[in-house]
């Protein structure tokens, strides 16, 4: 195990968030060396990280079906828990051996001074071996005495079989590529936004060049990679995955504009009702040409010549093949009605863009308050399940609707605050139609927002994005102006 630790697998290692450590590091009570943690400095901040600690082996369990899914892997290899049990127990040995062999290799040098010790005394013969052979024995014994095992140098040693590191650069980022995953939907999975466009080894835009580590190609690819690249490391992403650890050259999309426009032909997967108001969409696209986004911004949908809507995806770029809409039913929206009425499972529908601004502003540590108001909730949930990705550290929903019906998905939102310790929710009912403001409703929303900032006092400190009808975010973007807040930390976006 190498004594210094990338701050991913350091978070793994220990069962906390990677925003936990980067917490401790800006405190100053992890020392951070060039982006790395130094084993001792980590195991002084968590000296609880046992290996008797079960995170590792349960996240093993998930991962299971992904990693021996193939019917000749159930053949050769045994059940999952008792392979894990394992690599654990040889770990485990070889932290033991690497140990002792350390504990000999001192002996040795310790040895060599003893004789050199006996020699300048003089001492007889005899006597000398006597003295020297009692020595042996005692150093020995405490030699072959395990002592203290590093306990995360056991659970590394089974992380390393279960995932390989890889290192993005010129980004310095870093990812752990889990499972059957390829380097491309690993590094999706973490948040990072790469070069890529079918995803299926057809056009060559994932091509990355591999600077240390080996790859394996896992699936098939059309697109030829010629000699000359080949031999210089290059390789398709959406086509390999790491044998061990790895650093690969490749690019990471800085912003909307490295975000190509696109147009794909998807299917309704299901059509299905999340309030009397609300409709749930799920298209999916080809498997050779997915849509590239980014969290929080919106596409065209086109059923045919005559209906189309420009909505948010709802959904996490982290899966391009499945994408999400929520269908707000309302007064004089053709398309909303074509859906609510007419459009079937497995009907084609056609998607441009991708296209918007209201993307996460990912290099900013502070914590982030997303704020839906009815049908914002589509571009907030994409952001939040985004910002999971990249395991952000606060996260605050407040969702302000005109009605029940408008707080959709209750639950989803619920389940995330019981399951992550950095997570809060609330929700609130207007009571009128969000889109149309008078000098009452200003003030029902201005209580409401003073309320929520007396709740959460350290707000005028964070990143706060709104989305939803025009009228209630733009008086809310006001509201957190006036509280003396920046316009570069309040991000808006109209969601009709
Ligand atoms: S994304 Fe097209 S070849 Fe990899």
């Amino acid at each position: 195990m190498s004594n210094l630790l990338s701050v991913t697998r350091a978070a793994r290692l220990v069962g906390v968030p990677r925003a936990e450590l980067q917490k401790r590091i800006q405190h100053g009570e992890l020392c951070s060396f060039d982006g790395m943690l130094s084993v001792e400095n980590l195991l002084a901040c968590y000296p609880q990280a046992e290996l008797e600690d079960t995170a590792e082996l349960q996240r093993i369990a998930q991962i299971k079906e992904k990693a021996f899914g193939k019917r000749v892997f159930e053949r050769a290899l045994p059940e999952p828990e008792v392979l894990a049990a394992r690599v654990t127990e040889l770990s485990r040995s070889l932290a033991v051996s690497q140990k002792q062999v350390r504990q000999f290799n001192d002996l040795l040098g310790r040895l060599w001074d003893k004789v050199a010790e006996l020699r300048t005394t003089k001492t007889p013969v005899d006597t000398a071996m006597a003295e020297i052979g009692e020595w042996i024995k005692q150093e020995v014994a405490l030699a072959m005495e395990p002592g203290f095992n590093n306990p995360l140098a056991i659970k590394d040693g089974v992380l390393r079989v279960m995932a390989a590191q890889v290192s993005l650069l010129p980004s310095r980022q870093d990812f752990l590529v889990e499972g059957q995953d390829t380097l491309l939907e690993a590094a999706m999975r973490a948040g990072l936004s790469l070069s890529y466009g079918c995803s299926g080894g057809n056009c060559g835009l994932c091509k990355a060049k591999v600077l240390s580590g080996e790859v394996k190609q896992t699936r098939h690819h059309d697109f030829r990679i010629s000699e000359q690249d080949a031999s210089s490391g290059y390789m398709l992403m959406c086509c390999n995955t790491a044998v061990g650890d790895l650093t690969i050259e490749a690019e990471v999309a800085g912003g909307v504009q490295d975000i190509p426009f696109q147009q794909v032909s998807t299917r309704v997967k299901l059509i299905q009702p999340l309030s009397e108001k609300v409709m749930l969409l799920h298209l999916q696209t080809p498997r050779s040409q997915r849509l590239r986004f980014l969290a929080g911004q919106s596409v065209v949908l086109r059923v045919g010549q005559t209906f189309s809507a420009l909505l948010p995806v709802a959904s996490c770029p982290c899966d391009d093949r499945n994408l999400l809409f929520h269908v707000h039913r309302q007064n004089g929206n053709l398309f909303a009605d074509y859906v609510f009425e007419r459009l079937r499972a497995n009907d084609s529908i056609e998607v441009e863009g991708p296209q918007g601004e209201f993307i996460l502003h990912e290099k900013s540590e502070r914590p982030l308050y997303f704020f839906a108001f009815d049908g914002g909730f589509a571009p907030i949930k994409s952001l939040i399940e985004h910002a999971m990705s990249l395991e952000a550290g606060e996260i605050h929903l407040i969702r302000i609707g005109s009605d029940a019906e408008e707080i959709y998905l209750a639950n989803q939102a619920r389940a995330w605050a019981d399951a992550l310790d950095n997570f809060s929710y609330v929700e609130k009912i207007a009571g009128f139609d969000l889109r149309t403001l008078n000098l009452h409703r200003e003030h029902v929303l201005e209580n409401m927002l003073a309320e929520i900032a007396a709740q959460y006092s350290a707000i005028s400190a964070a990143d706060v994005y709104l989305a939803g009808p025009e009228a209630a975010i733009k008086y809310a973007e006001r509201y957190f102006l006036a509280l003396g807040m920046p316009k570069s930390r309040v991000f808006v976006e109209v969601v009709k």
